[in-house]
């Protein structure tokens, strides 16, 4: 298959396309980086030339505002289904959360609105939702400075970014199916315990303070909904295992 990779550059779309290319896909990568911006959709059309599948992967940045993630999803969902539609691509898959259906708020919000316009676009599509990655914490704490860090009570299951790169490919080549079985990782976590053992495996010396935020978005990531249910599909990554490992390491 030829499969178009937006957002093939960043933290899991380099596992996407890794995966893909393992695979024995013929592999194209949608960032900016690489000329196309699926926010203006300049470079789109020649690059979904002949594919027969999009994988987006792309990211609003660090954004918290329901505003600008939903500005950002809806925008870049309209002009990439709008080109597959030109293209004759048959399968859009998007990357989505788990367990964001009851916390219409902040930076779901978008992820939200990307789903509802997945759905209701004439492209065949699949949602593929997955919980939060092995690399999130890390994602978190770099984005902040000084000696301490204030992270959100959450209760989640992470899984390695690896392992939701090969587990999106797989998707792409099944064919649309509208929703995917959600993948999480193998164990329970909370937010602030992943967080503390990544700082001392890495020897920093930063102290993590938790805080329950207020409001819906609080509310859902302390409820324990972002751990999926009884019917997901599971990666076999932990978390311990993946911070020795040289996705961690390495990176
Ligand atoms: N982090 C988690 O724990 C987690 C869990 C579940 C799902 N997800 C989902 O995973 C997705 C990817 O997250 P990530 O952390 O891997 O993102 P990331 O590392 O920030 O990468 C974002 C990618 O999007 C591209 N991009 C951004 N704006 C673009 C634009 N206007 N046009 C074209 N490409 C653009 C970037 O490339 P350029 O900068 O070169 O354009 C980059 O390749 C997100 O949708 C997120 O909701 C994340």
């Amino acid at each position: 298959m030829r499969i178009a990779v937006a957002g093939g550059t960043g933290l899991v779309g380099r596992y996407v396309v890794d995966a893909a290319e393992r695979a024995g896909h013929d592999v194209v990568v949608l960032a900016r980086s690489r000329g196309v911006d699926v926010l203006t959709g300049e470079g789109l059309a020649a690059a979904l030339a002949g594919a027969d599948a999009v994988i987006d992967a792309t990211n609003s940045g660090t954004t918290l505002s329901a505003r600008k993630a939903t500005r950002f999803f809806e925008a870049a969902t309209r002009h990439l289904l709008a080109a597959e539609a030109s293209a004759g691509v048959g399968h859009h898959v998007a990357l989505s959360i788990v367990g964001i259906d009851g916390i219409d708020a902040s930076y779901y919000a978008g992820k939200l609105a990307q789903e509802r316009a997945v759905a209701a676009g004439s492209v065949p599509s699949t949602i593929a939702r997955v919980a939060q990655f092995h690399e999130f914490a890390g994602q978190l704490l770099a984005g902040m400075g000084g000696p301490i860090a204030v992270l959100p009570r959450m209760l989640m299951r992470p899984v390695a970014a690896r392992e939701v790169g090969e587990h999106l490919v797989r998707v792409a080549e099944s064919g649309p199916v509208g929703r995917a079985a959600d993948l999480v990782g193998p164990r329970d976590e909370v937010l602030v315990d992943v967080a503390r053992r990544q700082l001392a495996f890495e020897g920093a010396r930063r102290r993590v303070i938790e805080v329950r935020l207020p409001g819906a978005y609080g509310r859902g990531l302390a409820s324990g909904s972002l751990r999926g249910g009884a019917d997901a599909v599971q990666g076999t990554t932990t978390f311990d295992e993946w911070l020795r490992s040289e996705d961690h390491t390495l990176r």
